[in-house]
């Protein structure tokens, strides 16, 4: 054999070798592309409905003068955390008909009637609540924090909604609730790696996303950040532990800011101090994840800019608030601070014509101050209860609407006018 001959050969060996690595790593991609499909399509199937009755969602419609609200009936509630301050609600449709489906990381819509502190008059409250289970067959689940008056205010009612969950819903009770929405969820048309950051109680649509991720089976890289003050407060703590021992693909790395004095580092919680960026960059590597961020309102300040700046494109980050939005805000109000043409915001019912107040957060927050009666739930863009027609002019928004507007209507807790409004309200 010449020496060309073996040249050859070994050169055919090589492309050979080539040839099948790539096809290999072709193989393996189309296959987690298609266990991702298979994993989301059989989270979506569990909880769709399994009789030709028609769609679970449509049934969330079929009593008009509930408003898509249907009743639903508490089948358990339990406490998750030692503070005794986070609970969960387990829920089923009270006409045991199937439950609509979701996706992870989607909310549920609550009316309800509760009794105002100051004058003892039932009122009407809607509030949002994040789904914080992977979707299953039989019920949706909600944990809720109960919410103290602020430590600065100890004399105004404390969280009306919140409080009245932890005092009044108990085992039996009926509940008005509307069908899952909500477009902060698991996205699945990548299989990316996924980064889930949950300051508080923003863990909730995060446990929703672990769960669904991890029972689906496919081996997607997940990392979790939970940030909370200490032990008391942290929540899930053995399902998450026992997660992360029995999946490699799970990566839990919980955070204290002020640990108790029986808090284990190492065993309870891995770090000292807030989820922040010197520790995400510590800790994973600068690749292409998705981001899913919700806690409070400086986590999210803090976080969503700076991953931005370390070089994480900017669709790459998903996030939500649980209140009134504050990340793009500031801006907002910067820029109608310093419009030259002063905007007047006319309410035709209520006969008033009142000066924008560039200070007001939005036109919520701006007819409340001036005594017009608006509808109000979440004030956050989620769950649609400030929808109201627009007669004349333009707004803006300063974030991105969760609840489906009504052509001609507007979110009045998350917009600001931009040229003289007329509203009707
Ligand atoms: C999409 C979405 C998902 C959510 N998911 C969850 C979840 O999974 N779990 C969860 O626990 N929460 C969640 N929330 C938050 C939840 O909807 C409520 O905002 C929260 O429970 C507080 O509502 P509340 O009625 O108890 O408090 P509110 O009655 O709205 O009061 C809020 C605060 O204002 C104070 N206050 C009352 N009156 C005054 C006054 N006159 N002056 C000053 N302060 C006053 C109260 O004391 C309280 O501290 C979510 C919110 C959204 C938008
Ligand atoms: S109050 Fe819920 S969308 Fe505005």
């Amino acid at each position: 054999m010449t020496t060309v001959t073996l040249a050859l050969i070994i050169l055919a060996a090589i492309l050979a070798q080539v040839a099948v690595v790539m096809l290999s790593g072709l193989y393996r991609r189309k296959r987690q592309c298609r266990d991702l499909d298979e994993a989301i399509q059989g989270a979506e199937n569990i909880s769709k409905p399994s009789t030709p009755t028609g769609s679970a969602a449509e049934s969330f419609t079929d009593n008009p003068h509930r408003d898509g609200f249907k009743e639903f009936v508490v089948q358990r509630r339990e406490i998750e955390d030692g503070n005794n301050s986070i609970c969960s609600f387990y829920l089923v449709p009270a006409d045991g008909k199937p439950l609509a489906s979701f996706r992870p990381g989607q909310f549920l819509t609550f009316k309800l009637q509760i009794e105002d502190p100051r004058n003892r008059e039932l009122k009407s409250v809607v509030r949002c609540y994040s789904l914080s289970d992977a979707p299953r067959p039989d019920y949706y689940r909600v944990s809720i924090k109960r919410i103290p008056a602020p430590v600065d205010q100890p004399d105004v009612p404390a969280g009306l909604s919140s409080s009245f969950f932890h005092d009044h819903v108990q085992q039996g009770s009926r509940l008005l609730v509307k069908a899952p929405s909500g477009h902060f969820h698991l996205m699945d048309d990548e299989p990316l790696p996924i980064v889930l950051i949950g300051g508080g109680i923003g863990i909730t649509p995060m446990l929703s996303m672990l769960n669904t991720v991890l029972e689906s089976g496919i081996k997607r890289e997940i990392w979790l950040y939970y940030g909370v003050c200490n032990g008391n407060e942290h929540i899930m703590k053995t399902h998450l532990q026992t997660l992360a021992r029995t999946h490699d693909n799970f990566h839990l790395h919980v955070c204290y800011s002020a640990p108790n004095d029986n808090d284990v580092a190492g065993i309870d919680y891995q770090h000292n101090g807030q989820v922040a960026i010197p520790l995400l960059r510590n800790t994973i590597k600068l690749m292409r994840y998705q981001f899913y961020i919700c806690g409070p309102r400086a986590m999210m300040e803090s976080l969503v800019p700076g991953l931005e700046d370390w070089g994480v494109d900017s669709r790459d980050i998903y996030y939500e608030s649980f209140g009134p939005a504050s990340l793009i805000k500031h801006e907002k109000v910067a820029q109608t601070a310093t419009a030259t043409q002063p905007i007047t915001v006319t309410f035709s019912r209520s006969g008033k014509s009142i000066p924008w107040d560039v200070s007001a957060d939005s036109l919520l927050a701006f007819a409340e101050a001036n005594d017009i009666d608006v509808a109000s739930g979440c004030r956050a863009g989620s769950c649609g209860a400030c929808q109201t027609p627009v007669k004349s002019g333009e707004l803006d928004y300063n974030q991105e609407p969760d609840a489906d507007i009504v052509p001609g209507y507007c979110l009045l807790c998350i917009s600001t006018p931009k040229s003289d409004l007329t509203l009707d309200a």
